[in-house]
């Protein structure tokens, strides 16, 4: 089916997030949200293809004539920028975990829940027991659910399965839901969540089977683009994360890791990894020293808050984001929508508690959470900000100042998201 050509018009605030420089965004030019006052946006084939002022539009000579044969949207002075990149979900399971929720409450920790059997191995059960159907199904829902909130890429973990058929599973969900959905999806294998209660005490041969069984068949199926290690205290050790990462890479994998949450990674790991394994993203990195912002500065790498696991655990401490930021390291914003540490879809919201917790401005969010995060997922040449040749993936607010998104928490300001150049109805 050809696609109609789509223009928006009368935007209050375009923040095209164009950049002259290549590469994520760092320091300074956070800040730097290259904004069009009363804007438009033609859109051609999925493709977004002009951007510039309403004037400048309507003098355009292809619009002029076919300006019949275009679908427009009004934006009522509303602010638009690039659909969310949400880079970092866990999207892959059946139950919420109410009963940790209540433990945590009445004064448990996360980690003391998770040894006792409760945490990430307390929804293995759930998955392992469904078809693939269901899992499909509930990813479905998730993607349609961040679409309602801006997003229109997302990263999708794996990683409640943790067997080779359950973890196979899961990505072939993933697939199915993206299938199925307007949005871009980014695969990532996370067998190396925790270790399964079945392997308790042999970790080694967990990973084992990881890197001999899961590895090359989660390759030879082409499911993930992305190998993640959550490598900290009771999860998996620095020598395990490097171990996967290493016969990650030997199978044409970019790896990432979920690091610095409960815990400071050894002395020397972050040097090291960057040097050997150029990961893609460090996520959480709640616990950094100096030395370590000083690598992460001169690398490419990005590190990920995810703001929503500190606020749901109900934490004091969240990642030190103006260290990270002043050093120019660069930096991105995601969800981790995940049923123990952060069930929101809502991108707004964890950039809401970015600037009120980690002392992050309103601009610096925004580029945070579009094209950072689509460095962060290595697809910044078609996501992240709204420039001719990039795909036509924007969110419409209504608000008319930008700094209103991360200002109204706990509300759904987005009123229209646009993926590919098709407006999704609300039912989507
Ligand atoms: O990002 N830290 C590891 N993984 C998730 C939590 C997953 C879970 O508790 O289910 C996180 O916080
Ligand atoms: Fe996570």
């Amino acid at each position: 089916m050809k696609l109609a050509p789509l223009l928006l018009t009368n935007i209050g605030q375009l923040l095209t997030l164009r950049s002259v420089q290549t590469g994520p965004r760092r320091g300074p030019s956070l800040v730097d949200l290259d904004i069009i006052q009363n804007a438009a946006v033609l859109c051609l084939a999925g493709k977004i293809v002009s951007v510039g002022t309403v004037k400048e539009a309507l003098r355009d000579p292809w619009l002029k004539k076919h300006r019949k044969k275009v679908t427009e949207i009004d934006c009522g002075g509303h602010v638009v920028l690039p659909g969310f990149v949400d880079s970092h979900t866990h999207p892959v399971f059946m139950q919420p975990r109410l009963v940790d929720f209540e433990k945590r409450i009445a004064g448990a920790d996360y980690e003391a829940i998770a040894e006792a059997g409760g945490g990430i191995r307390s929804s293995l059960a759930g998955v392992r027991e469904a078809s693939r159907l269901p899992l499909t199904q509930k990813v479905l829902s998730v993607l349609r659910e961040l679409a309602r909130h801006g997003t229109t890429t997302v990263e999708a973990k794996s990683g409640y399965g943790l067997s080779l058929e359950s973890e196979l599973k899961s990505l072939e969900a993933i697939r199915a839901a993206a299938s199925q959905w307007q949005g871009t999806v980014i695969p990532t294998f996370l067998g190396a969540h925790v270790v399964p209660p079945e392997y308790s005490g042999r970790s080694q041969s967990y990973v084992e089977i990881v890197c001999k069984e899961m590895l090359p068949a989660v390759a030879k199926r082409k499911l993930a683009k992305f190998v993640d290690v959550f490598c900290d205290r009771g999860a998996f050790s620095e020598i395990e994360c490097s171990t996967i990462f290493g016969a990650a890479l030997e199978h044409g994998f970019a790896v990432r890791a979920h690091l610095g949450q409960l815990s400071s990674p050894k002395a020397g790991f972050i040097e090291a990894t960057l040097e050997c394994c150029r990961p893609t993203s460090f996520d959480h990195m709640d616990y950094v020293r100096d030395h370590e912002v000083t690598a992460l500065a001169k690398s490419d790498t990005v590190v990920t808050f995810v703001p929503g696991a500190n606020y749901f655990l109900g934490l004091a401490k969240y990642p030190p984001a103006r260290k990270y930021i002043d050093a120019d390291v660069a930096v991105a914003l995601a969800t981790d929508y995940n049923p123990g540490t952060s069930p929101t879809v809502s991108m707004p919201m964890a950039m809401s508690l970015a600037c009120t917790h980690m002392k992050m401005f309103p601009a610096e969010v925004i580029s945070s959470a579009t094209i950072n995060g689509a460095w962060a997922l290595g697809v910044a040449d078609r996501k992240g900000s709204v420039e001719a040749g990039k795909d036509a993936d924007l969110a419409i607010f209504d608000v008319r100042d930008y700094r209103e998104i991360p200002y109204w928490f706990g509300v759904n300001r987005c009123v229209q998201t646009i993926i590919g150049g098709v407006a999704l109805r609300s039912s989507a």
